[in-house]
């Protein structure tokens, strides 16, 4: 990986390979969202090589993140020690949707989940009912908003908002780089500012 495409999106010399760099989100998004989860305990999912876990651990009280890959969750590891913030962080391996994983974790009060989009080609078409996400981003939130009203979701950019009709109230968050509409994150109970559509824009 060239190190100045990661310096540059992260912010240091991180550990990234193709896959992970394309899948972690921006340093100048990851602080805007973080910081709606000032002081709370937060369960993150999906790690990724952890440069929202880097985000979120320099403002939470502790965060608890889940990662089915073990080689992408060693990135993250790798991260988070070069960011100072191991201590801060634990983690957790496996299949966020499997019923038994997060049993007995410490008590968390919002939730961060960044599901991997799966762009598999050309003419992948994004769902978000019935997602093609990877944990399917329907069912993530709904399983995660049993645990806590305070969750916020990234999805892409390509999403048909009239799929997201029936969630309970949230704030539907466009994040723009200059013009380049790169992101959607919805907010849910008091991680919301609004229950509207807002727009958050890195000026370039
Ligand atoms: C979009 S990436 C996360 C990027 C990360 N937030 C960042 O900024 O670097 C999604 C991650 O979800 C992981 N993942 C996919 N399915 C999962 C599951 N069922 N449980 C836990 N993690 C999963 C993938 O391995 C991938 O690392």
């Amino acid at each position: 990986m060239n190190p100045n495409a990661i310096r540059e999106k992260f912010g240091d010399d991180y550990a990234a390979d193709d896959r992970t760099f394309h899948m972690g989100i921006d340093q100048r998004f990851t602080t805007h969202i973080a910081a709606r989860f000032r002081g709370r305990s937060v369960l993150e999912t999906c790690t990724g090589a952890g440069f929202t876990t880097i985000a979120l651990a320099r403002v939470a009280s502790r965060v608890t993140t889940v990662e089915i890959d073990p080689y992408h969750q060693s990135q993250a590891k790798k991260n988070l020690q070069k960011a100072g913030l191991s201590e801060s962080v634990t983690f957790i391996s496996g299949d966020v949707l499997d019923p038994g994983l997060l049993a007995g974790l410490t008590p968390f009060d919002a939730a961060f989940l960044d599901p991997d989009w799966a762009i598999t080609g050309p003419d992948h078409v994004y769902r978000f009912v019935h997602s093609n996400t990877q944990p399917p981003a329907d069912a993530l939130l709904e399983r995660i908003l049993e645990l806590t009203d305070n969750v916020a979701i990234v999805l892409p950019p390509l999403l048909d908002t009239k799929e997201l009709a029936g969630l309970p109230p949230n704030e539907r968050q466009k994040l723009f780089l200059g013009e380049s509409h790169e992101l959607y994150c919805l907010y849910f109970g008091e991680l919301a500012v609004s229950f509207d559509e807002t727009i958050f824009r890195v000026l370039i």
